[in-house]
């Protein structure tokens, strides 16, 4: 349930593995920095997840774990996963968790913001001049499709999972992609093959119901999958909301991912459910882990977009004109420069922009 605007705003933090700790920690840091400027305050509440939750009571997701996420305003989690519990059991490896965290909460539509600003243009692996201005949303579906179709089987020597789709899931998620779009450019793309796959047949016929019946104001229009990888990397800038299954989803995001130079700079939020989620795109990388090194950017974005969902949209936009004015002024971690700062002295650089940055008055 949404807080009022007067109450703490009860945050559920997952750290989960490797670098999750670390940039959970800078993007607290940064909300508290945004809660002092306009009166938010929070009520943090930390749990274990992924694999320490696997290492601390056997299980990738705990039952404490999960009844905290369900009576929670909003989750923050950092990542989960890592070669230590690659040898786990398929069914309770980190990411068993994860997609059970997700699915319990029914948060079916997530929503992966890809925005090349003109500072980090330079790191993408695209000539500048063609990444430079890109902005588009990735609406993933996220509790359905081939992650969780039924039946599936392992055997040892043969194997199958079913992608599956009613049209009330297609349908629900659709509506999220156009309501996105009309407060964005408009446009929606929607991805499917359908020229190969039953399921993503009723994909394009149920999306293009719900257009027809409730979004005639927005564009749409429908991309094949294997075209739609191409063109994201040919023309990033033509694309505005991109509505997607769950598998597709996962691999175009990480694709649109190389248009912002960093899997580091890029937040999700994953909506629709009991409780709303949100997490940085990247993983655990626990190469990087315990050195300070971790780029906080996407969970510090990860916070402004909490914090937006639950009606303090004002205190969003401040942290995500302090990350640009940071970037802006040389201070980045070492994944996105050769002079890298680390993690917490670009933390103590947002919090001080933050502190600092001249904000209207809030007219009450
Ligand atoms: C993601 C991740 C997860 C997914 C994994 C860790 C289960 O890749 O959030 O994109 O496939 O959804
Ligand atoms: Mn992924």
């Amino acid at each position: 349930m949404p807080p009022d605007m007067s109450d703490s705003i009860h945050i559920v933090v997952l750290p989960g593995d490797g670098i999750g700790p670390e940039v959970t920690d800078s993007a607290r840091q940064v909300m508290e920095a945004a809660g002092r400027r306009y009166d938010v305050t929070f009520d943090w509440d930390e749990h274990v997840f992924g694999g320490v939750a696997i290492d601390h009571s056997g299980h990738p997701f705990p039952e404490e774990t999960r009844k905290a996420c369900l009576s929670a305003h909003a989750i923050l989690l950092g990542a989960i996963g890592g070669p230590k519990w690659d040898a786990v059991d398929a069914e309770m490896r980190p990411e068993a968790g994860l997609l059970a965290l997700r699915s319990v909460l029914d948060a079916y539509a997530n929503l992966r913001p890809v925005k090349v600003s003109n500072t980090l243009a330079h790191l993408s692996v695209l000539p500048p001049d063609r990444v430079a201005g890109t902005d588009l949303l990735v609406v993933r579906e996220l509790t359905g499709g081939i992650y969780f179709g039924e039946p599936r089987r392992y055997t040892k020597d043969e194997a199958f999972d079913t992608m599956r789709y009613s049209t009330g899931e297609i349908d629900r998620i659709a509506r999220i992609a156009f309501e996105q779009a009309r407060a964005r450019r408009g446009r929606v793309t929607s991805v499917d093959k359908a020229n190969v796959l039953a399921s993503s047949r009723l994909w394009r016929e149920c999306v293009s119901a719900v257009h027809a019946e409730s979004y005639s104001d927005v564009e749409l229009d429908h991309m094949y999958v294997d075209n739609a990888a191409m063109q994201v990397v040919r023309d990033p800038r033509a694309f505005d909301v991109v509505l997607t299954a769950n598998l597709f989803g996962d691999i175009l995001s990480d694709l649109a991912s190389t248009l912002a130079g960093s899997l580091g700079v890029l937040p999700s939020a994953s909506l629709g459910g009991v409780t709303p989620l949100f997490e940085p795109v990247h993983g655990s990388a626990p190469d990087l882990s315990g050195r300070g090194e971790a780029n906080p950017v996407a969970a510090i974005l990860s916070g402004a977009m909490l914090l937006e969902d639950v009606g303090h949209a004002d205190s969003a936009d401040l942290i995500r004109r302090a990350v640009d004015d940071t970037l802006s002024a040389g201070s980045m971690t070492c994944d996105l420069s050769e002079q890298g700062v680390s993690t917490s002295e670009f933390t103590d650089h947002v919090c001080d922009v933050i502190a600092h940055i001249p904000i209207s008055p809030t007219i009450i």
